[in-house]
């Protein structure tokens, strides 16, 4: 089973509050979401494997750690999950970045693959999906399987706010995937946005309607 990691660190929590609040603009919203990404990338990169290396410091030769050079990738869902890149990339600047172009139908809210494009030495990389939203699952669930058709073997999904019903389904189908949020809401409402959330993720980072 695929594990959830809730980071209920205090700043991801204050700054998940004024992304919920819809008085918040446009460009204090992307800002919000670039430093909340930030921070997640902080605590999911926790488990990094290290090495030991002599390094000479002005005193002495010293034993310290060092990355132990693992290959990383971001894939951000277009659209909305391109407002979390840059903040990831941050902490992680050496990281190759694919794209997954879906969208919800909105009666179906069935996702539709419409580009994809991954860095060519898919299989020894690391990815870390990312996208502000976890609804009914049907685009993380689709941005896993394209992942994996093309060879992918290591997986971790991200996001700010998840439903109950995504984190589900992504366990019933993609259960090697852990899954990072910032918060778990209550359930989903009739037209599958998440209660209380944030409204449309892409909409409120690219100020469309
Ligand atoms: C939103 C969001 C997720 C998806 C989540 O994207 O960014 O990708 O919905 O919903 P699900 O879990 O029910 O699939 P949307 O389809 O609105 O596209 P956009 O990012 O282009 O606005
Ligand atoms: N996509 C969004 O942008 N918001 C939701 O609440 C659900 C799906």
């Amino acid at each position: 089973m695929s594990k959830v990691f809730v980071f209920d660190h205090p700043l991801i929590q204050h700054k998940l509050t004024y992304i919920r609040d819809k008085n918040t603009g446009t460009k204090e919203f992307r800002e919000l979401v670039d430093e909340v990404a930030t921070l997640m990338a902080f605590e999911i990169t926790r488990d990094l494997p290290l090495e030991e290396i002599d390094v000479e410091t002005p005193v002495t030769t010293a034993k310290a750690k060092v990355l132990s050079g693992k290959k990383m990738a971001i894939v951000p869902i277009l659209r909305a999950g391109i407002g979390m890149v840059d903040g990831v990339l941050k902490l992680i600047p050496a990281a190759k970045v694919g794209h997954i172009g879906l969208y919800r139908d909105p009666v179906t809210l069935k996702p539709i693959e419409y580009y994809a494009k991954l860095p060519a030495d898919v299989e020894e990389r690391d990815f870390i999906i990312v996208d502000p939203m976890l609804a009914t699952g049907g685009s993380a669930v689709e941005a896993i399987n394209s992942l994996k058709k093309r060879g992918a073997k290591s997986i971790k999904f991200m996001c700010l706010i998840a439903a109950p019903e995504g984190v589900e389904e992504i366990q019933k189908q993609h259960n090697d995937v852990d899954i990072y949020i910032a918060a778990l809401d209550e359930k989903l409402d009739d037209h599958g946005y998440i209660v209380p959330g944030l409204g449309d993720a892409g909409d409120r980072l690219f100020g469309t309607k």
